[in-house]
């Protein structure tokens, strides 16, 4: 603060010794020379903003490209019935391991190292069946696939519903499957981030061709 104060006083009394010098001359062109040099360092601090402009956009798109986190999706591509004993319409009952083929897409520019997931396969509000799924690894744009079986089971529990003995009756049972799976993406090594994804399907189990028929997935 002080410096400048000195700075400026000082600066007038040598454009007048200069003036008074060679006054037709320099009267014109010294004020053009502080013009001019006015003109560089405002011409400098344009740059560097433009500069740091240009950086935090540069920054903002690697932030919402590369830090955009997602959860992974997770895909159900085959369904495979197993081992399916059952009796119906009368006392009900339904055995079966449920093959299920998922794959995992990890869209991140991180891995994904998921340790909890679980998939459930349901009739309407009763769980039939569920399994653990062991922990694992999908880099980052990269797709794993994960076979899944689930011992699914019907008997006590549903012999009671009367929209089970009925289904099973026509051959055909409605049933759902939910899945998840949670981890943790890393990104430039120190950023992580939790994230779960999900699986939603509806199917119909065909006990004639002991398969699974209309898939569809949320
Ligand atoms: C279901 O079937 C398996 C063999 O596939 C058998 O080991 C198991 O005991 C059966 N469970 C019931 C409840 O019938
Ligand atoms: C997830 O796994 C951790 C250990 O890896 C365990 O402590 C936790 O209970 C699990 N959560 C569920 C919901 O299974
Ligand atoms: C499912 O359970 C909820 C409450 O637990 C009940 O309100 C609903 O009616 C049930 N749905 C079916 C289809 O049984
Ligand atoms: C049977 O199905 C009907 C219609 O789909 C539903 O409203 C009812 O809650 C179901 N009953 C049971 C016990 O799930
Ligand atoms: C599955 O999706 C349906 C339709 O979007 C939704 O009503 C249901 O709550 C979902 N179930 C789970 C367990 O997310
Ligand atoms: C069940 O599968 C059998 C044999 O593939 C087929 O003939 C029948 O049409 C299927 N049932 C339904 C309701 O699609």
């Amino acid at each position: 603060m002080s410096e400048e104060s000195h700075v400026t006083p000082l600066a007038p009394p040598q454009i007048y010794r200069r003036s008074d010098e060679e006054w037709g001359a320099t009267a014109t062109t010294k004020p053009k020379v502080i013009h001019h040099k006015h003109g560089r360092s405002s011409k400098c601090f344009v740059y560097l903003l433009l500069f740091l402009v240009l950086l935090s956009i540069a920054s903002l798109a690697f932030g919402l490209v590369v830090l955009r986190i997602n959860a992974p999706k997770l895909k159900l591509e085959l369904v495979e019935i197993k081992n399916l004993k059952y009796t119906a319409p009368d006392f009900a009952s339904l055995n079966m391991t449920m093959v299920a083929q998922v794959k995992i897409y990890n869209q991140n520019f991180g891995g994904f190292t998921f340790h909890n997931g679980s998939t459930s396969v349901v009739y309407g509000n009763t769980t039939l069946g569920m399994t653990y799924c062991k922990s694992g690894l999908v880099r980052g744009r990269n797709s794993e696939r994960m076979t899944v079986a689930v011992q699914v089971k019907a008997n006590n529990g549903l012999a009671e519903n009367k929209n089970f003995s009925s289904d099973m009756g026509s051959g055909l049972v409605k049933l759902s499957s939910y899945a998840n799976l949670r981890g943790e993406i890393r990104v430039l090594k120190h950023f992580t981030r939790r994230r779960t994804s999900f699986m939603n399907c509806t199917m119909s189990l065909n006990l004639t061709s002991q398969a699974v028929q209309d898939l569809r997935c949320m």
